[in-house]
């Protein structure tokens, strides 16, 4: 029997933003407790299911996208859901409110999602801080996701990146580039030839210039480019030395919600009718690149088969955000399931 539908109904009566909060502050204190956290852990095991990509191993291929846990307040909570890889953020370098409030909005009718948050973040000191108090589970792989300021302009945008990367490079297990975001103005112009190209150098630089480890960099980038801009993208990232590419972000555009009543609300579309977009940005990236990166995706997987489709499709980990709103938190675990019936990728 499944017990999210009613669960469900109850967060549907709070304003979104309210519900999600809660949410998040529940899994995060059961996280925190042994007995609750040992109980999570039984409730939501994920069968193992090895990959590996970009020089790091997951448990199963299943990951937490971005936004959901920007300050990294639902660490343990959230891996003993079943995640493979969590990735926060996206983090800021100085403390910012975001967007004034109403800004995330249900159309559950299309099981999708309205948001133009605006990268609320406690800023990055408050992020370092909490990572070095709280350091993830062992075995879970955590990424650190992030953007510029909204007051920074984009003329000293990889300023923020370089202090960011500095920031958190010792601290994550990757770091994922967001160029994509359409809440901020003017960050989706980064993805562009020489911007993008400038920024990943830059990146590329400063990690080449630290001792230790090297930490895997992905990029993250919009469902909304042209195919040509997509190409010209992913060979800047290949060219400037990056890992990987996290494919995609929420969409400007509105694909069968024309006449939806909320269509008109500025801001980014998740869910089920991103699904086409994403799934179109995967088959071409799998098939530009090659194999030569790996391909994330996330966009409208909203079930376990959705999941083990983009696996199929040549994904080498998915993500997912508005699927935990519409299908509940067992995502992850029945995801994790649909995927271990495939052969494993993972090598020896
Ligand atoms: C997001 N997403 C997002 N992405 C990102 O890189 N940084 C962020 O801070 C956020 N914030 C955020 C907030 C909210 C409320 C939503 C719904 C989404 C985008 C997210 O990580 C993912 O790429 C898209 O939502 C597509 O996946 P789903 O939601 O269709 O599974």
């Amino acid at each position: 029997m499944r017990l999210y539908p009613l669960l469900r109904r109850g967060l549907f009566r709070l304003e979104p933003e309210r519900a999600h909060s809660l949410a998040l502050r529940a899994v995060g204190l059961a996280g925190r407790l042994p007995p609750t956290r040992r109980a999570l852990r039984w409730l939501f095991d994920a069968p193992a299911r090895e990959v590996e990509a970009f020089g790091l191993r997951f448990a199963n291929p299943i990951g937490l996208a971005a936004g959901y846990d920007k300050d990294g307040l639902a660490v343990d909570g959230l891996a003993a859901l079943g995640f493979g890889h969590l990735e926060i953020g996206t983090v800021t370098l100085r403390p910012q409110p975001g967007n004034p409030a109403p800004r995330v909005f249900r159309l559950p009718e299309a099981q999708a999602v309205i948001n133009r948050m605006g990268f609320p973040s406690r800023g990055a000191d408050a992020l370092a801080a909490r990572l070095r108090r709280w350091p993830p589970p062992p075995g879970l792989v955590l990424g650190v996701n992030i953007g510029k300021n909204k007051e920074t302009p984009n003329e000293t945008a990889v300023q923020d990146y370089l202090a960011l990367f500095d920031r958190f490079a010792g601290l994550a297990d990757y770091i994922a580039v967001n160029v994509s975001s359409p809440n901020t103005l003017g960050l989706r112009d980064l993805q562009h030839r020489a911007a993008l190209e400038a920024l990943l150098g830059a990146l590329h630089a400063r990690r080449a210039g630290r001792t230790g480890r090297r930490v895997p960099i992905l990029v993250k980038l919009s469902p909304d480019l042209a195919p040509s801009q997509l190409e010209m993208a992913l060979e800047a990232i290949l060219r400037t030395r990056m890992d990987g590419v996290i494919l995609t972000n929420t969409t400007l555009s509105r694909p069968g919600l024309e006449r939806h009543p909320l269509a008109a609300e500025a801001g980014g579309l998740s869910g089920a009718p991103l699904r086409p977009l994403s799934e179109d940005a995967l088959t071409l990236a799998v098939r530009w690149l090659n194999g030569k990166l790996p391909v994330v995706s996330a966009g409208g997987i909203l079930s376990p088969v959705d999941a083990r489709r983009r696996l199929d499709m040549g994904a080498a980990l998915v993500q997912v955000f508005t699927g935990l709103i519409y299908y509940g938190p067992t995502l992850a675990r029945d995801s994790a399931r649909a995927a271990a019936l495939l052969p494993s990728r993972f090598k020896e």
